[in-house]
């Protein structure tokens, strides 16, 4: 390798004045850097006094190169004065004073969060939280809830059926969270049993304002010795208050579904008007809001899980958490929920 030149001494000399400056933290150290390169007896200086030194044939480029050396030193310099006054200690430094850039933070989906309320209450009730399968076999999702095939009752629940409905074991998505009732009571030889199943059911249905495809459920399921009507009573008003404010009252009206007797669908009184208000958005003017379909669980039902239908008793519930999202958050078409539109999602 040959020797460094007199012009390669020039670049390293340029290079490693320029780190230096890079490490100036105040005017002073500016001023230190200014001396030992640009002043009198600083390098730059001494470079063009010993130009004398150097053979005549390279004497005229090395001055040139010395000088412009001391132009881009003499520029740095200036830069890196602007910016300590500045407060900037390099053009790329962190300024903490500056505005960050905003980050796009995510929230909880509408539904999540009414869900979660809902769990919340019946947690504090004593209820613990159970998921089940969204595919379904037929057998849970209709016949050992007591809805046989051909039994006019299916007509409440349309159905996406996964494979050919001859086939040994017919697949759906289920249509309700009532199979998990099944599936936890077969899978538990001895009540007590106080289980609340969300999850997503689906239905075959054309879609409106107040019916979608896919919907969310809470079931309720409890069974022990000597449950009555009174403690389904009891356990939805005292979810309803926690929902809904203290002044809320339910009403259970009979109603049918086959895995209960007797059935029941619950409805509070409009926290809204208070049933005072004829064009009331909330209730339409009948001062009530249906929320949920309930009732004592079928003593068939509870013999077939296995357990003597005269010692144990219990009540199912199952509502729609959507339904009762649309309530609380005064939202009025169901489609918005699962639409991912942003604007929408958005607002909560
Ligand atoms: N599974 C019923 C439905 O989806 C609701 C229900 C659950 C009714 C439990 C009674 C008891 O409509």
């Amino acid at each position: 390798m040959s020797e460094a030149t007199p012009l390669d001494m020039i670049k390293t000399s340029l290079d490693q004045a320029k780190q230096r400056l890079e490490l100036a933290q105040d005017s002073d150290d500016l001023e230190a850097w200014r001396l030992e390169v640009l002043g009198r007896q600083g390098s730059v200086t001494a470079m063009m006094r010993g130009i004398g030194e150097l053979p005549p044939e390279i004497r005229k480029e090395f001055g040139k190169q010395v000088n412009l050396a001391r132009k881009q030193l003499e520029s740095a310099y200036e830069d890196a004065t602007a910016n300590i006054n500045t407060g900037n200690h390099s053009s790329d430094a962190l300024d903490a004073t500056l505005p960050g850039t905003p980050t796009l933070r995510g929230g909880l989906h509408p539904i999540t969060v009414v869900r979660r309320q809902i769990l919340d209450v019946f947690t504090r009730l004593g209820f613990t939280t159970v998921e089940g399968p969204e595919v379904e076999q037929d057998s849970y999702n209709f016949g050992k809830l007591r809805i046989p095939a051909d039994h006019p009752a299916r007509d409440m629940w349309d159905t996406f059926w996964l494979n050919e409905q001859n086939s040994d074991e017919k697949l759906l998505l289920r249509t309700h969270t009532s199979p998990m009732q099944i599936r936890y009571m077969e899978d538990h030889p001895t009540p007590p049993i106080r289980i609340a199943v969300p999850g997503r059911c689906y239905r075959y249905e054309a879609t409106d304002a107040t019916h979608e495809w896919m919907l969310e459920q809470v079931e309720l399921l409890a069974i022990d010795k000597g449950i009555t009507l009174a403690n389904l009573k009891g356990t939805l008003q005292e979810w309803a208050r926690q929902m809904f404010g203290a002044k809320r009252k339910i009403m259970m009206r009979h109603s049918y579904f086959p895995f209960v007797e007797p059935g029941v669908e619950v409805a509070i009184d409009c926290f809204k008007c208070d049933g005072s208000e004829r064009d009331c958005g909330i209730c339409r003017g009948s001062g009530w809001l249906e929320l949920l379909g309930a009732g004592m669980v079928h003593p068939d039902i509870i013999r077939d899980a296995g357990y003597d239908p005269t010692i144990y008793t219990g009540f199912a519930a199952g509502m729609g958490v959507e339904r009762i999202a649309m309530v609380l958050q005064g939202v009025t078409d169901i489609r918005h929920y699962h639409s991912n539109r942003f604007s929408f999602l958005s607002q909560f």
